[in-house]
């Protein structure tokens, strides 16, 4: 199958730290597909050797294990190709679409490496240019919209030029292995799915801690925040994968269609609700990793005054037979005391208790990184003897990494590989992107109106203590703190 990718913004930041680095990975474990060909397209004038070039150049930044060597860059450059594209010159894409035709490839995917504010315009030119073929996909790079009528307002357009099968809509999450363990986990496996509801879960906490600040995307943080950057996608998506029915194949739709349900189900937001259970923070200076550093309104190109907020802790409910009345909680933030994004499972206590002393409930850990594995947290006797022994914490730990450890493929090499081949079960369809903003909509706009609710926290900390009384108030507590 020969396939010709297009990367439009091929000289931007996501197209050289994440993109090429994740197709040359692919390259490297021989799994793009032969018969293939890369083009980047960006405003400058240049060709394709100095393209290579600088390509070449800015693999110097990328972790050590991924660069290439010398011989293998120059393999892989063959593949390589630049051409000039203003996006507003309909004569332009006149021009992509000759050089798309020299040879007809099965497969074109035209990835929209771009600022989201250039997707309808470049959808509507390529589509005046007849370049939405049912041969040619396009890939959408979050943040698809600021709210509900952007994204729709993206949507709309990008469905008048293209069928919903052709959009691959990415979250980046659903391509990371742990995700992918998580069905495995559910419905490749008996053993959980009779013990996955309301009847034997007690609550299930989603955390996506970072240890990072903004960098240098200040200005667009703020503009952002961590509920449009975090919650209304990753965060949800990860909600929706535990969360849904099993559905009755593995087609996207089928995948798609369970996922949507949840995404219904969650329980609305009201102004109340939002002041009771979404808590928002803003870090201080602080250290991390015995550094010091600076608190959020002192970061590069963050305006002064800034009420943005870059930690969210909510709690949600999902409003069906399997889980009503289960605490969801979810949590994200800049800043926090380590990179640390985990799934936990609290199950419910034993219902009577022959053992003294207070034995912890079982609980099941998916964590997504920096490892990427499970653990099973149970009670042991250790056996030393004596009529009232206590019980002792133990965890089963699988790590995928070591079980795996040649097959492992990350999160964008795996969306772009499954993009050439059209495998849509790990993108984002509309109508789930829209209901996930139609669900955060009630909280932007509870925040729109009361501007007093964000709390501090110290970088390096777990955010505001807030986000433990939240928590606390149902009987419960975060993982760290059990
Ligand atoms: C991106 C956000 O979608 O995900 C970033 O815009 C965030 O702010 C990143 O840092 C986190 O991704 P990962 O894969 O490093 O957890």
């Amino acid at each position: 199958m020969s396939f010709d990718l297009v990367f439009f913004g091929g000289t931007g930041d996501l197209t050289w730290r994440k993109l090429m680095p994740a197709l040359f990975q692919a390259f490297r474990h021989g799994k793009l597909p032969p018969g293939g060909r890369i083009l980047a397209v960006a405003r400058d004038d240049q060709s394709d050797e100095q393209y290579r070039v600088w390509l070449k150049e800015r693999f110097q930044e990328v972790d050590t294990p991924k660069r290439p060597s010398d011989e293998e860059f120059a393999r892989f450059a063959e593949l390589i190709f630049y051409r000039r594209v203003d996006l507003s010159q309909p004569e332009h894409y006149q021009r992509l679409k000759s050089w798309l035709g020299e040879r007809n490839a099965d497969t074109v995917v035209l990835y929209l490496a771009t600022s989201p504010h250039l997707f309808p315009v470049i959808c509507e030119q390529l589509g005046a240019a007849g370049l939405n073929e049912p041969h040619i996909r396009v890939v959408l790079e979050k943040p698809l919209g600021h709210d509900l009528k952007s994204a729709q307002e993206i949507n709309r357009v990008v469905r008048s030029v293209f069928d919903e099968n052709q959009a691959f809509r990415i979250d980046h999450y659903l391509g990371k292995p742990s995700v992918q363990n998580l069905m495995a986990l559910r419905f490749g496996n008996a053993l959980f799915e009779p013990l996955w509801r309301r009847e034997s879960i007690a609550n299930i906490q989603i955390t996506l801690a970072e240890s990072i600040g903004v960098g240098t995307r200040g200005d667009f943080y703020d503009r952002t925040g961590a509920l449009r950057d975090m919650i209304q996608n990753h965060a949800l998506q990860l909600l929706t994968m535990i969360a849904m029915e099993p559905p009755s194949t593995s087609d996207a739709d089928a995948i798609r269609d369970e996922k949507l349900k949840v995404l219904r189900s969650l329980k609305p937001f009201t102004p109340e609700t939002v002041v009771r259970d979404v808590v928002r923070g803003q870090y201080r200076a602080g250290n991390v990793d015995g550094k010091a550093v600076p608190g959020y309104p002192d970061e590069v190109k963050v305006p002064p005054g800034s009420r943005c907020e870059t930690f969210v802790a909510l709690r949600t409910e999902v409003q069906n037979w399997r889980w009503a009345g289960v605490p969801f909680y979810l949590r994200t933030g800049k800043r926090l005391a380590a990179r640390d994004a985990e799934i936990v499972v609290n199950f419910r206590p034993a219902p009577h208790s022959i053992f003294p002393g207070e034995n912890q409930p079982n609980k099941l850990v998916i964590k997504l990184q920096p490892e990427d594995g499970l653990e099973l947290h149970l009670l042991a006797a250790k056996g030393t003897g004596g009529q009232h022994e206590t019980l002792s914490p133990v965890f089963l730990d699988l790590d995928f990494d070591k079980a795996f450890p040649t097959e492992r493929v990350g999160a964008y090499e795996r969306l772009l590989l499954d993009a050439i081949a059209g495998r849509l079960n790990l993108f984002v369809r509309s109508d789930e992107q829209e209901q996930a903003w139609r669900w955060v909509e009630p909280i932007l706009e509870a925040w729109g109106r009361d501007g007093n609710g964000l709390r501090g926290y110290n970088a390096g900390s777990w955010g505001p203590p807030a986000a433990s009384a939240l928590v606390a108030r149902d009987g419960f507590t975060w993982s760290e703190e059990q």
